[in-house]
């Protein structure tokens, strides 16, 4: 049986790989502001959805090939309860698209406030960092639906600049270019 029939046959939910991850906000990961770091939530939206994508892969590793639409919608303050849900809005061959969201909940009234939103892509690869194929994932609710087909569009977008990418690559010295 050849690695993509066995990720065939290993075909599962949305909800089997859905991840969270809560955060309380400290003063070392702030600016003078008091806000939470850019780089440092693009930290935890990365971790968060590496664990979606590994429970869905079920491979050896999976490393982040890139992450767009990458919105900071409110800034997340020092003491918030930050927290983050992912999960993988569609399996292609050995890539998936990963959906991140973060809110920042109120511990008094439970009510959440969007902070952030990201799509990462993610690439299921073996121990010599090849890719390796994931299996097929199920979308079973509308909200799963809509972004399993949102997810096609954005790969096909995706698809374009990756190919730009690496003709630029095949004719530039490896001098910087900036
Ligand atoms: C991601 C990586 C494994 C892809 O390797 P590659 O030689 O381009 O492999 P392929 O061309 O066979 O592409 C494999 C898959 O990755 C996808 N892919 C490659 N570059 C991508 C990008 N920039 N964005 C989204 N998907 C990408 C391809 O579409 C393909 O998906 P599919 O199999 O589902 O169709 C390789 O670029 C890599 O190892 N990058 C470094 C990853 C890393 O270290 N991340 C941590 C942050 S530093």
């Amino acid at each position: 049986m050849s690695e993509q029939q066995k990720a065939q046959e290993l075909r599962a939910t949305v909800a089997e790989s859905q991840a969270e991850r809560s955060e309380i906000i400290f003063p070392g990961d702030t600016n003078s502001l008091g806000n939470l770091f850019g780089g440092k939530l693009m930290q935890f939206v990365d971790l968060v959805g590496a664990v979606a994508a590994y429970r869905h892969a079920r491979a050896i590793l999976v490393v982040t090939a890139s992450m767009d639409h990458l919105d900071f919608v409110a800034p997340v303050h020092v003491g918030d309860l930050l927290i983050l849900k992912a999960s993988v809005n569609r399996a292609f061959r050995t890539s998936m698209e990963v959906g991140v969201k973060a809110m920042v909940e109120d511990p008094k009234t439970r009510a959440l406030r969007h902070v952030c939103s990201a799509y990462v892509t993610y690439v299921a690869v073996d121990q010599s960092g090849q890719p390796v194929p994931v299996p097929p994932i199920v979308p079973e609710t509308e909200h799963q639906k809509r972004r399993y087909q949102d997810a096609q569009r954005r790969r096909d977008g995706r698809s374009d600049e990756v190919a730009r990418k690496r003709e630029i690559r095949k004719t530039l010295t490896m001098d910087w270019h900036i």
